[in-house]
């Protein structure tokens, strides 16, 4: 069972210190200030998890059951690297036996059994390089991305929305029958059309927020469980949906509107 950390650690440092008035700003103290004395940070840190991430997948999954018996497992905006623990964990991956791939722009330390792409996932090769790396199909899709902040909070928003959808597409393209799609998203964030897709190709679609993220963020999770099977393949770059080509330079669609 995942437990929720309470009061102190076992890390030999206290909850609830305060960083010192010097030459940090305001904003980032406070930052450092909750970080450090965030629980799930120090649980992360005694457990071996490169992130707090960790207990947000291991949350959902003790609720939802999506990693048992995932056999090959796509990790999207993988860095630090928490999912992708677990993901090599749940499929006994090993270098000489690939089951996870993982991709990200920002540079990863290695993890046995992981491949890691350093790579945007919205250029035009990410896929055919994911499932390349992968060796297979896979059964679970899994995406904490997140695009980097502005300081717009609605940019930042359609941005994240937009990494979503993409991604969404990016499993009813590869997802074995019978697959899960987990995808970060924002409260009030998800667009009609792609619930209504998602609901088309899985059994089930439903938003969660684990006890584990922030309640102050209005981040959530978007879990689509049980592919129906009709895999598309990874559609070429000119025949993909209007607003879903892989163009980094590209604006998102001006039309999303997170109400
Ligand atoms: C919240 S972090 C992921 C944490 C990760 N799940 C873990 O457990 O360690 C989000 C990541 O998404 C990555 N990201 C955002 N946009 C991306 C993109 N277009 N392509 C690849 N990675 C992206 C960021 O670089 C960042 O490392």
């Amino acid at each position: 069972m995942v437990k929720p950390p309470i009061g102190g650690n076992r890390t030999g440092r206290k909850l609830g210190q305060k960083v010192k008035k010097g030459k940090l700003k305001a904003s980032s103290r406070r930052w450092l200030e909750r970080h450090i004395n965030d629980p799930y940070v120090q649980r992360a840190k005694l457990e071996g998890y490169r992130a707090r991430a960790a207990f947000k997948l291991l949350e959902i999954d003790e609720k939802h059951n999506i990693l048992k018996g995932a056999k090959r497992i796509i990790d999207l905006g993988a860095a630090p690297g928490s999912w992708s623990q677990i993901a090599a964990n749940v499929t006994n991956s090993t270098d000489e036996d690939i089951r996870v791939a993982a991709i990200d722009f920002l540079e990863m330390d290695q993890l046995p059994g992981v491949k890691i792409l350093q790579l945007d996932f919205l250029d035009p090769e990410a896929p055919a390089k994911l499932m390349e790396a992968v060796g297979g199909v896979p059964d679970l899709v899994i995406s904490d991305m997140a695009a980097p902040t502005t300081g717009h909070q609605k940019t930042d928003h359609i941005r994240t929305m937009h990494l979503c959808e993409v991604a969404a597409y990016f499993a009813v393209e590869v997802l074995a029958e019978g697959g899960h799609f987990l995808a970060k998203t924002f409260q009030g964030g998800t667009e009609k059309d792609l619930l209504n897709m998602l609901k088309q190709n899985f059994r089930q679609v439903m938003h969660i927020k684990p006890a584990s993220s922030r309640q102050e963020s209005v981040e959530m999770f978007l879990l689509a469980k049980g592919f129906k099977g009709k895999r598309t393949g990874i559609l070429p770059h000119d025949e993909r949906p209007d607003d879903l080509h892989y163009d980094p330079r590209e604006d998102v669609p001006a039309s999303e509107d997170l109400g």
